[in-house]
């Protein structure tokens, strides 16, 4: 054969590896192509611990929705991940190629063929109500918790008191809601008694409606006082929920929580969001402790609704409106960032923060373009990004108060405002939460990957 024929031959050979690569498979399996993409992208959620109603672990469970599957990854509706991945990219990041998404729709329409079913991965197996694994700690609502259907939003504070033989260090903590149909936030602290200071932790009331009540009155219902009446340390949000949220775990000894041997976790507060019916919630929270002495201590920087920038112009977004809203913070030292979470309520539409450097460079830090309320994520970066001293961070959020948002509580439109902080998901927030050190030479390498 000529030179030239034996090199069309390769490069022709190439070409078809290349495309037969690429291309979906003809006959795809349960066994060979679809298993390993379900376990690896779905099950976490979808199984009997997980917080999906449904679990994809089995053939038969698979193929049962195999026609929905195909619909909602098309959609890329499932995996949930609202961030736009070419923007910037987090741990856990939960997001099927196009190749994948292919193959579930080529493997409904080959009539959702097994394989050999005995080959096929092992299933993988989900022993706790976490995502984390076995929890050291769980703290649990002592009974169902029963929600009125009366579609109003309800508060509680609740107290969790705990009693462990020593002081320690916490790498996780972990709420998992019982309700994902109503349980819509919590923001949770831990009371540290110092020894001595509290004979009894599990006095008082442990859940008060908070609505109408001063927060005064509140702590007097629920004896979170010592005994010579002074107060605990409270260390502040230690746990946050929004829907969808999963646990932020760093790598062990990073950063973490001191905890006193006696103490409480306190929701301060847990929010239902409106029911049509009576209904039930039975939550609970994971602790995962770490001998580890954490080397650094974390802080937050709230933007936005609660927090220290304004937004502009102020949060009233008019009936039938897209309307686009800015809040900014300028950075006075070197910071570097763990995890973000941008926040808003239904009429959400669109969300950006990137920070400004000094000499006109940006780092992307967030572009979520379809916001989805179901899904609020703390996003946390692969490694931690430095803001240098004088950069601003810049937050835009797009708000949609017209009947195109399928999302929106009020037919026909209505002003929504922010209303002073307030919570109601009937109210809109715009919000940016940053999880930050101090910036320490060398920081933008360290791997958060836990
Ligand atoms: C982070 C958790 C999570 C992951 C990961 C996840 N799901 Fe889901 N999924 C859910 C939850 C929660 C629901 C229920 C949503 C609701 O009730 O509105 C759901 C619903 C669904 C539905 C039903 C949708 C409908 O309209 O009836 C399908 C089908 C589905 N998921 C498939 C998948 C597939 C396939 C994957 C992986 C490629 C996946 N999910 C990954 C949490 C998850």
């Amino acid at each position: 054969m000529k030179l030239w024929r034996k090199t069309t031959v390769l490069f022709l050979c190439i070409c078809c590896g290349i495309l037969l690569y690429c291309k979906p498979k003809a006959n795809p399996t349960f066994e060979k192509d679809i298993a390993p993409i379900v376990y690896q992208h779905c099950s976490n959620c979808h199984n009997p611990n997980g917080i999906a109603p449904f679990s994809l672990l089995t053939y038969e469970q698979v193929k049962k929705r195999a026609k929905t599957i195909a619909f909602v990854t098309k959609n890329r509706n499932m995996p949930p991940w609202p961030a736009d991945p070419h923007y910037s990219s987090f741990v856990g990041e939960n997001i099927l190629t196009q190749n994948q998404i292919e193959l579930f729709q080529k493997w409904l329409q080959t009539g959702c063929l097994p394989g050999n079913l005995s080959k096929a991965p092992k299933t993988p197996e989900f022993h706790y109500k976490s995502f984390l694994g076995k929890p050291d700690l769980v703290l649990d609502f002592k009974d169902t918790l029963f929600i009125q259907g009366n579609r109003l939003d309800k508060f509680y504070i609740m107290k969790f008191p705990f009693e462990l033989d020593r002081d320690t260090f916490v790498k996780a903590i972990e709420f998992v809601p019982g309700n994902t149909k109503v349980v819509h936030h919590v923001n949770g602290h831990i009371i540290q008694y110092e020894t001595g200071k509290k004979t009894n932790i599990y006095d008082g009331k442990h859940i008060v409606s908070s609505e109408s009540i001063e927060a005064e009155e509140l702590y007097k219902q629920l004896h979170v006082a010592n005994d010579d009446g002074t107060y605990p340390v409270l260390t502040q949000s230690a746990i946050n929920y929004l829907p969808g949220v999963l646990p932020t775990l760093y790598p062990e000894g990073l950063v973490g929580t001191r905890i006193k041997k006696q103490g409480a976790v306190l929701f301060k507060d847990i929010h239902y969001g409106p029911s049509g019916r009576d209904t039930f919630d039975l939550s609970r929270v994971n602790i995962f402790f770490t001998a580890k002495k954490p080397k650094r201590i974390a802080r937050e920087l709230q933007m936005g609704t609660l927090g220290i920038t304004d937004i502009v112009p102020p949060l009233v977004i008019p009936p039938n409106t897209v309307k686009k809203f800015t809040t900014q913070a300028k950075i006075n030292k070197d910071i570097s960032i763990l995890t973000i979470n941008p926040h808003m309520h239904k009429l959400g539409k669109s969300f950006w923060a990137y920070a400004l450097k000094p000499n006109g460079d940006t780092i992307p830090l967030i572009k979520i373009r379809d916001w989805d309320f179901n899904w609020q994520y703390f996003y946390t970066f692969k490694k931690m990004v430095k803001i240098p001293a004088g950069s601003i961070i810049m937050v835009e959020g797009v708000f949609d108060n017209t009947i195109n948002n399928k999302m929106n509580p009020f037919h026909p439109p209505r002003e929504v405002s922010e209303r002073a902080g307030s919570m109601r998901a009937s109210d809109e927030m715009f919000q940016f939460i940053i999880t930050l050190l101090d910036y320490q030479t060398g920081d933008e390498n360290i791997s958060l990957e836990p």
